[in-house]
């Protein structure tokens, strides 16, 4: 079959999600919805993100070097499609509903009905124009005890349902189309 080229773009490529959890310049806790998320080695696994533009999730890891990256599962979509249309320069973004703890070694705020919680440490910066590359040690790893369960990967999965993204549209594990950006959120 033959091929077209087209301007950088990654439809087609499938992304997992994560709410981004920090606390800004009061204390108080904000969370963003990302994607470009990825691992990295450095003697043990760590974490690459990047972040474009402003935004207030950017300004808190620069400041604080911490945060927590929470895996959006289908139960959380509707509040993850929320936070990550509405900025949060917006005063009232973060007055909803949303069960919100600590992290349990570094001083960041995570989802309670995220199933797997990344608490991760800032080691570098790389900035380049408006963009910003950050590299994070992760510092823990909070999992669920459901998922020590004898069940398979695959039935594990399909328990807790992670979101997928491609084409600005959101995807089950098996595929299934779950709205395009901007729709869960009519849900709240
Ligand atoms: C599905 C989805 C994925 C996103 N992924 C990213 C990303 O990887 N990097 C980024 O800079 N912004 C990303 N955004 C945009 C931020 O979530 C958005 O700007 C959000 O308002 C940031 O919240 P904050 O201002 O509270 O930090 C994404 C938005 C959506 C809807």
């Amino acid at each position: 079959m033959g091929k077209i080229s087209l301007r950088p773009n990654n439809d087609y490529c499938p992304q997992t999600l994560f709410l981004y959890g920090t606390y800004d310049e009061y204390g108080n806790p904000d969370f963003g919805l990302f994607c470009w998320f990825s691992y990295i080695w450095e003697h043990e696994m760590g974490v690459m993100c990047c972040i474009g533009g402003n935004k207030l999730t950017k300004d808190n890891i620069k400041r604080s070097k911490v945060f927590s990256a929470n895996l959006v599962t289908e139960e959380l979509l509707p509040v993850a499609d929320y936070l990550g249309c509405v900025s949060g320069d917006n005063p009232d973004k973060m007055k909803i509903t949303l069960d919100i703890g600590k992290g349990a070694v570094l001083d960041v705020p995570v989802l309670e009905k995220a199933p797997v919680v990344f608490e991760l440490e800032v080691s570098d910066i790389i900035t380049k124009g408006d963009g910003d590359i950050i590299l994070c040690k992760i510092r823990n790893v909070l999992q669920d005890e459901s998922l020590s369960s004898d069940e398979t990967v695959e039935q594990k999965l399909r328990r807790i349902a992670p979101v997928k993204t491609t084409a600005q549209t959101y995807l089950g594990y098996d595929g299934r189309s779950l709205g395009a950006w901007g729709e869960p959120m009519k849900q709240l």
